[in-house]
């Protein structure tokens, strides 16, 4: 039986979003890991044969929670069945730089999938600095809601076949 963990971190929910749309869509027994600042009991990862990492892009970086989670396992993570995601502002070529940025090359090169997902701007959960730069460098109005289903399918889609053709 395929065991998939969802890893992600997320500060204003979006990323939050992709995860819990993945666990309601990918085979097999799936759990999610929410990282956070505080001390978590982080699941044993090597019960499971798949691994989901995401996290948003923030001044042109992945969440230190993700590079750091997959500083410490990436022995491990090689091992594993990968898919790796970023939701960001941005879309196109700057996306896919930000995301062959915020993941070790090891791990894109092994990943099943890797892609990016539209993010959001929520004003109303961002600090005064967040909301500053928002608009400052983002250049941009709040964002209504646009959680892409289309990608998602997509990306689990290929795990879900990769899966079939073991
Ligand atoms: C202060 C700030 C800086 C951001 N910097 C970037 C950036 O450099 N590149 C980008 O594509 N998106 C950027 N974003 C957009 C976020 O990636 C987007 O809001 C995303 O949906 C956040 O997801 P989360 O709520 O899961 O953390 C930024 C957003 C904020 C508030």
């Amino acid at each position: 039986m395929n065991r998939t963990l969802i890893v992600y971190a997320s500060r204003h929910g979006t990323t939050s979003e992709y995860a819990k749309k993945m666990l309601q869509l990918l085979d097999g027994n799936v759990d999610l890991c929410f990282l956070n600042e505080r001390e978590i009991s982080m699941p044993e990862l090597s019960e499971y044969n798949t691994i989901v990492i995401g996290g948003s892009i923030h001044y042109g970086k992945n969440s230190k929670l993700v590079i750091n989670f997959t500083k410490h396992n990436l022995e491990l993570l090689k091992t594993k069945r990968l898919g790796l995601f970023v939701t960001s502002f941005f879309d196109g070529d700057k996306a896919l730089e930000q995301l062959n940025n915020a993941y070790p090359k090891e791990l894109l090169e092994r990943a099943v999938v890797s892609d990016f997902f539209d993010g959001e701007l929520l004003y109303p959960k961002m600090n005064f600095w967040e909301r500053l730069v928002a608009k400052a460098v983002l250049k941009a109005e709040e964002t209504t809601p646009i959680i892409s289903k289309s990608k998602i399918t997509n990306f689990v889609d290929r795990l879900n076949d990769y899966h079939h053709e073991i």
